[in-house]
């Protein structure tokens, strides 16, 4: 595991819930660089730092996100909702709409990675791209403040309290294989 000095020492996937936490600080910070990029350069021409940022940020939410996205729709929701508890029915309409968000979410970064791929080849976008760049950002940040707090605060306590070890394992081992990799399990 990388060391990394002066922060919070990340989760592996012996920790499959925490590593999902971990994954949802990334997502706000990339899309705080995203917002911080199409704010401050307003569709002009970017600075070598801007471009940098704004490719490495479009980057994560292309091939990084979308996995964190299957590790809940495919190895986490699905255990929860085999669960079969009756006090659960709250828990699985909020997954519900959980899986909506992450419909509309999907649509809204196609379209951030749509403009920001415009903006890098063609040095700048027009004022009406812009301006749509930074309303559909500011779209993104409002879902993924709900969202990420009904994760955060209710569905990851809740899972790393009611799934058998077993379970969490088995999670561990799936979300290492779709990043290529073996897990410590
Ligand atoms: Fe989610
Ligand atoms: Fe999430």
């Amino acid at each position: 595991m990388p060391i990394v000095i002066g922060a919070k020492r990340e989760s592996d996937f012996t920790d499959p819930i925490g590593m999902l936490g971990d994954c949802h600080r990334r997502i706000e910070r990339f899309l705080n660089t995203l917002w911080t990029v199409a704010t401050g350069a307003k569709g002009g021409p970017l600075t070598n730092e801007q471009q940098a940022a704004l490719a490495t940020s479009l980057r994560y939410f292309r091939d990084a996100a979308p996995k964190h996205t299957a590790d809940e729709e495919e190895s986490l929701f699905p255990r929860l909702c085999r669960l079969d508890r009756p006090d659960l029915q709250p828990l699985l309409a909020k997954i519900d709409s959980l899986q909506q968000d992450h419909e509309c979410a999907e649509r809204s970064h196609r379209e951030v990675d749509h403009l920001g791929q415009l903006w890098l080849a063609n040095g700048r976008l027009s004022p009406q791209d812009a301006e749509r760049l930074t309303n559909v950002l500011t779209q993104l940040a409002e879902l993924y403040r709900h969202h990420i707090a009904m994760e955060d605060t209710e569905v990851f306590p809740f899972a790393a309290n009611a799934l058998a070890s077993s379970d969490r394992e088995t999670i561990g081992a799936e979300m290492a294989a779709r990043r290529g990799v073996g897990s410590a399990t």
